[in-house]
């Protein structure tokens, strides 16, 4: 099966495919008011907007996975599409994703990322989406659904409920891209630990830096594993170290894996 050729065929998939995302935004949402930012919007929204103001991501490159999810996709018959990437930023992976061969819709709370994201790429527009999980229609079901550094948002049933969310938009035998943050980490700024599960993964409120007032979460393996029991691996889990550049200290690692769906 080949990408879709025209900007509706997501909205009326081909049957083989089974994948139900009538409903899905056909043109651009990013300045209507049929925006529907629910669940964590408000504060944590207008934070990201401001880091994205201030160029947050503007230059980065993309993460090593791009190239992983991509062989994924197409050792998996993932390709196809369409595909759905929650909280795609503005674009520093979405877009090598899109260019190596995946029909993403793009969902992210910031509407200031969104905005960038579209003038990067106006042929784009029509799949990019201000709001959460929740805008979607729930019998949506894409081939592959990716997440990179966002599921580690909020507090651990938060984060447990957000990952739960997007499993069940994920269609039979399609696969789930993940990066999150992995207990180990150092952390750069002032916090306190606010939750330790007995799995490991462990959640903590900042105090100050960028994320101040937020919580993250930082998962187990263990953790994992049971959020993803009766998944395939379509690529095993592993941890991916970065180590900061001075004068910041320290390392931060993430977890890195891709599930594929029970047929
Ligand atoms: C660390 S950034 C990563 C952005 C992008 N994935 C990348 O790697 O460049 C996290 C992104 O997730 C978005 N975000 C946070 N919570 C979200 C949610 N519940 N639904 C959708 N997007 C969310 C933020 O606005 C932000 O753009």
């Amino acid at each position: 099966m080949g990408r879709p050729r025209r900007r509706t065929d997501a909205l009326t998939p081909p049957r083989s495919t089974r994948l139900g995302t009538a409903g899905l935004p056909g043109e651009a949402r990013i300045g209507g008011s049929e925006e529907r930012a629910s669940l964590r919007s408000g504060r944590e929204a207008g934070s990201w907007d401001e880091q994205y103001r201030n160029g947050r991501y503007r230059s980065e490159p993309p993460v090593a996975f791009v190239e992983d999810i991509l062989e994924a996709a197409r050792s998996h018959d993932a390709m196809g599409g369409p595909g759905l990437y929650v909280g795609c930023g503005n674009g520093r992976n979405y877009l090598p994703l899109v260019a190596g061969g995946l029909d993403l819709f793009g969902l992210d709370i910031s509407r200031v990322a969104i905005e960038q994201l579209a003038a990067r790429a106006p042929a784009r527009r029509s799949r990019l989406i201000v709001g959460d999980i929740s805008a979607l229609p729930r019998d949506a079901r894409f081939a592959m659904v990716v997440g990179i550094q966002v599921f580690q948002h909020g507090r651990r049933a938060e984060t447990h409920r957000h990952i739960q969310a997007a499993q069940d938009h994920v269609a039979g035998a399609g696969l789930f891209a993940l990066r999150v943050n992995a207990v180990g980490t150092d952390t750069e700024h002032d916090h306190s630990e606010t939750e330790h599960g007995s799995d490991g993964g462990l959640t903590i409120s900042y105090l100050a830096g960028p994320k101040a007032g937020l919580d993250v979460h930082f998962f187990s393996e263990l953790e994992l594993d049971r959020l993803f029991e009766g998944w395939e691996p379509a690529m095993a889990l592993r941890s991916q170290v970065t180590w900061r550049s001075p004068p910041a200290r320290g390392q931060w690692t993430q977890w890195e894996g891709i599930w594929k769906r029970p047929g």
